[in-house]
């Protein structure tokens, strides 16, 4: 998108500037010249494989290194079998940190077939002391480490990597820097995800995101409307707004916009048809915004407001700054401006000292809110957190047993309340030819549910009226007016 630096005019003969972009610049340059050298002696293209692991964060800077990648030469493939593998790791719970270390024994046995490849990794989970230590302890044939603070120096670092044969590790533990105007390669042609801010300040008190992701940072108005108006020329109808609490945007720049000033800013671009953004923290969720929403129609009907418990006395253990009453209350609020809002949440369960009554008080907020989805999850304990560190951890079978109750209430609640669009025609955004059918699409209704129905893959990226025959529980079958 911004490849508008030409890679032909740097002169690789001088020292590399110190100023970001130019400097990526020029180690692009010089490492496509490797690359290119690489290509000769091994008498084939090199091809790189990324596998992203969490959030839509490192589903965004993945893009960007893939943006990078492709830019010096290599080329892009969906196989491990390539010469330059890329993990970009995630650690909020345990088990998506185990999936990595299961992954990289397969990559150890395709690496002693083929010498020349090289294996990096980056991503939440790298920036754990414990993590690198154990990665250069016993995991020696990874090429290449870094974090969530240095992904654009993805050039430089591929340059050190390809001239010195030794593990390198790169990893800073924050930083105040945003570095604009890089490649990046966009995984759909018709919608994207867009930075508004990195890091996180809130230290939720079972959380390792602000220990990985650092204090938080927002973009410049300027940089973040100028993106999306090259992303719309480019094609792109949907974007979403992209922040750890997105309520929270601007805090750190020197003038007075906040996030329902920008959202009305970025719903005035020519063009845009949807925009969505994600994750909004309850306690920073502004009257302004609810105002902003329920004017610009290109603004989607879509709130994920994770609630994480329902009882104010696990709230308060949490460091979430919110009661039960307020959050049923502002869910009130919202309703009253965008009575059809679709409403999705996330909860832990298990956290330490939840009683049986702590979590009743969750199942009747869900009860009360009836979300269109809710994403569970079972509390995790992450080292360094201060939650790790509170007595009275639940036993793993009283959680089961929560999560199975809550699970069949959310099933319950999502059936009755998905159906409620049955008999309608809503506009759909086309996606993808169905998996599981081909002679089906997949597409997305503004307020996020999926509807396949019977089409074609050059409906991809349009947007269609659809009517929607039926609701299956979580999707809806429609087919074309
Ligand atoms: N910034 C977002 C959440 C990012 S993490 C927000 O504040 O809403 C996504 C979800 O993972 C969280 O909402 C939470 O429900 C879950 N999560 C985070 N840490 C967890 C942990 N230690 N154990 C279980 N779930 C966790
Ligand atoms: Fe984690 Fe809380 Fe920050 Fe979300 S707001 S990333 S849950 S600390
Ligand atoms: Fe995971 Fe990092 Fe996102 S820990 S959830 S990838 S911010």
């Amino acid at each position: 998108m911004f490849n508008d630096i030409n890679l032909d005019e740097i002169d690789l003969t001088e020292s590399p500037p110190e100023e970001e972009p130019n400097r990526q610049y020029y180690f692009m340059a010089k490492c496509r010249e490797l690359i290119r050298r690489k290509k000769e002696e091994l008498g084939h293209p090199l091809s790189f494989c990324i596998k992203t692991f969490g959030c839509q964060m490192n589903a965004r800077d993945s893009e960007k290194l893939q943006g990078i990648l492709e830019k010096i030469g290599y080329i892009k493939s969906k196989s491990e079998m390539s010469t330059f593998v890329i993990y970009n790791t995630c650690t909020v719970r345990e088990n998506v940190n185990l999936r990595v270390y299961g992954r990289l024994g397969y990559l150890h046995a395709l690496k002693k077939k083929n010498p020349h490849m090289m294996i990096g990794l980056c991503g939440c989970m790298m920036q754990e002391p414990k993590v690198v230590e154990k990665l250069k302890n016993s995991y020696r044939f990874v090429d290449l480490i870094f974090g969530t603070h240095n992904i654009y120096k993805l050039a430089e670092l591929v340059t050190v990597a390809l001239e010195q044969n030794k593990m390198i590790v790169d990893i800073w533990k924050n930083t105040d820097q945003i570095v604009e105007n890089l490649p990046i390669d966009r995984k759909y042609f018709f919608k994207s995800g867009v930075n508004i801010m990195f890091g996180c300040n809130n230290f939720c008190s079972y959380c390792i995101v602000p220990y990985v992701r650092g204090r938080e940072r927002s973009r410049r108005p300027e940089e973040i409307l100028e993106e999306i108006r090259k992303l719309v020329n480019d094609g792109v109808k949907e974007i979403m707004l992209l922040g750890q609490n997105v309520n929270s945007y601007g805090q750190n720049l020197a003038h007075s916009l906040r996030f329902a000033g920008l959202l009305e800013q970025v719903a005035g671009i020519n063009g845009l048809e949807r925009i969505r953004f994600m994750t909004s923290h309850p306690k920073d969720l502004s009257e302004e915004l609810i105002e902003v929403m329920s004017k610009y129609s290109n603004i989607c009907p879509h709130l994920h407001l994770p609630v994480q418990s329902g009882s104010t006395n696990i709230l308060r253990q949490m460091n979430r700054r919110y009661t039960k009453e307020f959050y049923l209350a502002l869910v009130d609020r919202i309703r009253s401006f965008i009575p059809d809002i679709s409403l999705t949440t996330d909860i832990i369960i298990g956290f330490p000292g939840e009683t049986e009554k702590d979590f009743m008080e969750t199942i009747d907020v869900v009860e009360k809110v009836r979300y269109d989805s809710t994403f569970m999850f079972i509390y995790s304990k992450r080292t360094g957190t201060p939650a790790a560190e509170m007595d009275k951890q639940i036993p793993e079978e009283v959680i089961k047993e929560r999560f199975n109750f809550l699970l069949a209430k959310v099933k319950e609640i999502s059936r009755d309340k998905l159906s409620r669009f049955e008999g309608k025609i809503m506009n759909v955004l086309v996606e993808a030819v169905n998996e599981q059918d081909p002679s089906l699409m997949t597409g997305r209704l503004a307020n996020n549910l999926l509807v396949h129905f019977p089409g074609n893959a050059s409906m991809i990226g349009t947007i269609l009226p659809v009517y929607l025959n039926c609701c299956n529980g979580f999707y809806y079958i429609g087919s074309i007016i």
